[in-house]
């Protein structure tokens, strides 16, 4: 009898523990309706309103797509959306393009935040325990945006729901996720290795503690690099997030240096691309166009994430980090730019 009793005992304080922590986690399919992508390059969007009443916390996301069907997928999280329909046409509008088949608006129609980023088969994402995007009631996002970005024109009576599985608990976690985007606009002048280089000085009073980054450019993209740069007297000091072969699965991978961000810290991101056309390539929403992004994830522990969401520069030939006007020293130049 007795030495039932320390099993037991062990048993149910196990129980007990992991009750504490334990919390419901449910699924929500957010798919496209459906669709059909009638011409290339098509972007989509479909929203979801969050219940106004309720607080969530999403803690995962599964993608249900294919790289050979779409090119990426992005969820926002809005204060608007961009549009009241179920589906409409959310790509860049390059030339003043009118959409046949879709309205066309941008994602969202205000408070515009990335929150998840899907590309090249990457798998899904589950938060670290105790971490979750805050949605609904208190939270600045009301609704979701699903962006994709189709590849080509799907045949006649094809149609497509590609999308992501949300999981999500309705009990209040301590850690609110954010995520903020670094990235630049510029040219890569023809047969030319460029550097894209963004950096944005945190002015908030927080303290944010990054978990994981992701990259993403086009085909030109050979490294994308992200660092902290803490600023004293005896120079910077630039510490890395994280860097990537953008052409690798562009998943969120976990950071390199999980020290926490503080006010007047500096994050910073390089892009270096190859460009081997004969011809310039300007950052721009076509799979012409290169992009150069830098994603970094946090959590903040009883706050709310920065209000920061994006930080960009013009990039090159206006921007580098060289002439950038914080005044760099010590610029990691070779090690931001290999692998
Ligand atoms: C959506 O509907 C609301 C309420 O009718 C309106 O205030 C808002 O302007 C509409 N948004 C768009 C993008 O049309
Ligand atoms: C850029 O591409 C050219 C042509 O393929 C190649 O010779 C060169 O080594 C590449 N440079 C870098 C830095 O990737």
């Amino acid at each position: 009898m007795k030495t039932a009793i320390f099993p037991v005992l062990a048993t149910s304080l196990l129980v007990c523990i992991s009750c504490v922590f334990a919390h419901e986690v449910d699924t929500y399919d957010f798919l496209m309706p459906n669709v059909w992508p009638h011409k290339d390059e098509l972007y989509l969007c479909t929203p979801i309103r969050i219940a106004p009443t309720t607080n969530y916390y999403i803690v995962g996301f599964v993608p249900q797509a294919s790289m050979h069907t779409a090119h990426h997928m992005l969820i926002y999280g809005c204060s608007e959306p961009g549009s009241n329909g179920t589906v409409w046409d959310c790509g860049e509008m390059q030339n003043n393009e009118i959409d046949d088949m879709f309205p066309t608006a941008n994602p969202c129609g205000s408070g515009s935040q990335v929150v998840y980023a899907w590309a090249r088969d990457a798998p899904s994402l589950n938060l670290p325990k105790g971490v979750g995007f805050h949605v609904g009631r208190d939270s600045s996002i009301k609704y979701l945006v699903l962006q994709v970005h189709y590849m080509s024109r799907f045949p006649q009576k094809v149609t497509d729901k590609s999308g992501v599985s949300l999981k999500y608990t309705k009990k209040r976690l301590p850690r609110q996720a954010g995520v903020i985007l670094l990235g630049t606009g510029g040219y890569i002048f023809p047969n030319h290795v460029e550097h894209m280089e963004t950096a944005c000085t945190v002015m908030e009073e927080k303290v944010i503690h990054p978990f994981a980054f992701r990259t993403h450019t086009h085909s030109l993209g050979k490294v994308v690099s992200g660092y902290v740069v803490r600023r004293s007297d005896r120079g910077d000091e630039w510490k890395l997030l994280g860097k990537k072969n953008p052409q690798l699965p562009q998943m969120f991978y976990p950071v390199v240096d999980k020290t926490p961000v503080r006010k007047g810290d500096v994050l910073a991101a390089r892009c270096t691309m190859n460009n081997t056309h004969d011809y310039p390539v300007k950052i721009g929403a076509t799979n012409n166009d290169e992009m150069c992004n830098f994603y970094l994830m946090y959590w903040v522990e009883n706050d709310t994430p920065l209000k920061r969401k994006y930080c960009f520069t013009n990039g090159p030939p206006y921007y580098y980090w060289e002439n950038a006007p914080e005044g760099f020293n010590r610029i990691p130049d070779g090690e931001a730019s290999t692998l």
